[in-house]
């Protein structure tokens, strides 16, 4: 008799355990209003400023990547005036934001819903006149996994004949997402008949097998990848550069 009650008692201990160990209990989603500055361009949005221990959720901050590429739009906003972007890997959404002050259309997209979350949020706050000083015009989030074809196809079907660019910032990091990472800009590429679509990519380099993974990856799929010149630099003692990506 004491012994069931102590194995209930055990299982009781055990469920409380449980409950405590929900997924939300590991999410750190206490955002902070930060502002930053490329140019003439203030961007004020919520963002962490540490990287949570989960690898998926890399998206919850700024990285070094979207700095360069941030810095190299606002210095060439002629390049976006008027044209339409899709940007991959958004995280909290700070390549967009800018480029919708520029483009008239900017669709940003992710895969982790966690993140997908506080970019709505940094969408609605861009939307709302007292809260910042620019508002940003024809820009939305979509859920779009690197490789997954009815995604793309979704997106593509809201938004027929395509865009005038992909943007990619710091999204080359884990070699196992690579391939799927190409595939799906190949088909964005693809999608503008005229050819004309160029995927925007501010690579940062942490590892020399990643340095050549992308190119090979690239040329796989019969793609060209151009550095452009002067960008190379270094940011947070990385070494950074911008490609532009077309079709062969
Ligand atoms: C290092 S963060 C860069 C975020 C942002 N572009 C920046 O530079 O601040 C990489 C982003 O890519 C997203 N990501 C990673 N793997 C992905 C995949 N397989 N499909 C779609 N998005 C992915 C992450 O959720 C994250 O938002």
């Amino acid at each position: 008799m004491e012994e069931r009650g102590n194995q209930h008692k055990h299982e009781q201990e055990e469920e409380e355990e449980i409950v405590c160990l929900d997924a939300s209990f590991f999410v750190d989603d206490n955002y902070q209003l930060t502002k930053f500055t490329f140019g003439s361009q203030d961007i004020q949005l919520f963002c962490l400023h540490s990287a949570s221990t989960d690898f998926d959720l890399t998206g919850q901050l700024v990285w070094p990547g979207a700095m360069l590429l941030n810095e190299y739009l606002s210095k060439n906003v002629n390049l976006l005036q008027g044209c339409t972007a899709i940007e991959l890997g958004s995280g909290v959404g700070i390549t967009g934001i800018l480029c919708s002050r520029f483009c008239h259309k900017v669709v940003m997209t992710d895969h982790n819903e966690e993140v997908i979350k506080i970019l709505k949020k940094n969408i609605e706050l861009h939307s709302c006149p007292e809260n910042i000083t620019s508002i940003s015009h024809g820009l939305v989030a979509e859920k779009l996994e690197w490789g997954n074809t009815d995604q793309i196809n979704e997106i593509l079907q809201k938004h027929p004949g395509g865009f005038d660019f992909i943007l990619g910032a710091d999204i080359c990091f884990q070699q196992s997402s690579i391939p799927m990472l190409f595939d799906s800009v190949k088909q964005l590429l693809q999608a503008r008949e005229d050819r004309k679509c160029k995927f925007i990519l501010a690579y940062i380099s942490r590892a020399k097998t990643m340095d050549s993974m992308i190119l090979i990856e690239a040329s796989k799929l019969q793609m060209q990848m151009k550095e452009v010149p002067g960008t190379r630099c270094t940011v947070k003692n990385l070494e950074g550069v911008i490609f532009v990506v077309t079709l062969e």
